[in-house]
């Protein structure tokens, strides 16, 4: 695996790769990297592309600077993970390289609806920094393909909108979740979680399995709160459970019966703040 730290080297090297006709499949992480991270490296590599991935804690995402501090860096194992999975290359930039003029006068994305509800809603300011982060990344990796978790669903839905709205020449894949044997979504945040809480963390998955398993057509909202309560009786702070369209995140509170429905909850342990969806 080749590692770069510098933009300009890395996007000459790719750019030399591209003259020669190379596909680009690139993965973008914040590192403290697990099996989820690494299916989207096999996804890459089965399509016969130079697998890039980055590792980068993009301070301009975070809307809470504590979580931000607290956010798992485990570099040193990150290599061994991605030399092990066959990355071919490792980009791995200081805040300079990627922000070399700062972020303060940074360009604003029009994400409409998308960033008014969930995640939008409760991180406010999140969607515009990974929005700027990706933008940038891919001006400087010339990624073919990009792949990515369904597990961040509606990060997925904002960063085709940004593909879209810059006219990116990316092609967007969105990868499965992996779960423990549990059924725990893996997420870097649950590095964090003690032995106790991640027992805990599986409340999760079983209340977005209870929303799948009891959904009918009709009203949905006392099937909603008794997700809720799920999660609250665990001694979890909620910030949602809720059931949307799959096709473009309309929160429903009647289901006609024919629409494809997601079903997705933040909620915290203390203070790491764990999201999940299952598809209904
Ligand atoms: O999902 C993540 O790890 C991050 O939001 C991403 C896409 C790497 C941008 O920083």
């Amino acid at each position: 695996m080749i590692l770069f730290k510098k933009a300009a080297d890395i996007n000459n090297w790719l750019l030399k790769s591209k003259a020669a006709g190379k596909k680009i499949g690139f993965i973008p992480t914040m590192g403290a990297l697990h099996r989820g991270h690494t299916s989207l490296i096999d996804a890459s590599k089965h399509a016969g592309s130079i697998s890039v991935c980055s590792i980068f804690v993009n301070p301009a995402q975070f809307n809470d600077a504590k979580d931000f501090d607290n956010y798992p860096t485990t570099i040193e194992k990150d290599i061994d993970a991605l030399e092990k999975a066959g990355c071919d290359v490792l980009f791995l930039p200081s805040v300079s390289e990627i922000y070399p003029a700062g972020t303060g006068n940074a360009k604003t994305y029009d994400l409409g609806y998308l960033e008014t509800v969930l995640e939008g809603k409760y991180r406010p300011g999140h969607f515009q920094g990974v929005c700027l982060v990706v933008h940038r990344l891919l001006t400087i990796v010339p990624a073919d393909d990009l792949y990515l978790g369904q597990k961040d669903y509606q990060q997925c839905m904002v960063i085709k909108k940004l593909v879209e709205l810059e006219k990116l020449i990316t092609t967007i894949h969105i990868c499965p979740t992996l779960r423990e044997t549990s059924g725990l979504a893996m997420s870097s945040r649950n590095m964090r979680l003690t032995a106790e809480a991640r027992e805990q963390a599986l409340k999760i998955f079983e209340s977005l399995s209870y929303l799948k398993n009891n959904i009918k057509p009709g009203d949905l909202t006392g099937l909603k709160q008794t997700a809720v309560n799920l999660l609250t009786n665990a001694g979890f702070k909620v910030d949602y459970v809720e059931i949307a369209t799959a096709g473009d995140l309309d929160i429903i509170n009647h289901w006609d019966g024919n629409r494809k429905l997601l079903a997705v909850a933040a909620a915290f342990l203390g203070d790491v703040r764990l999201i999940d969806n299952m598809l209904l």
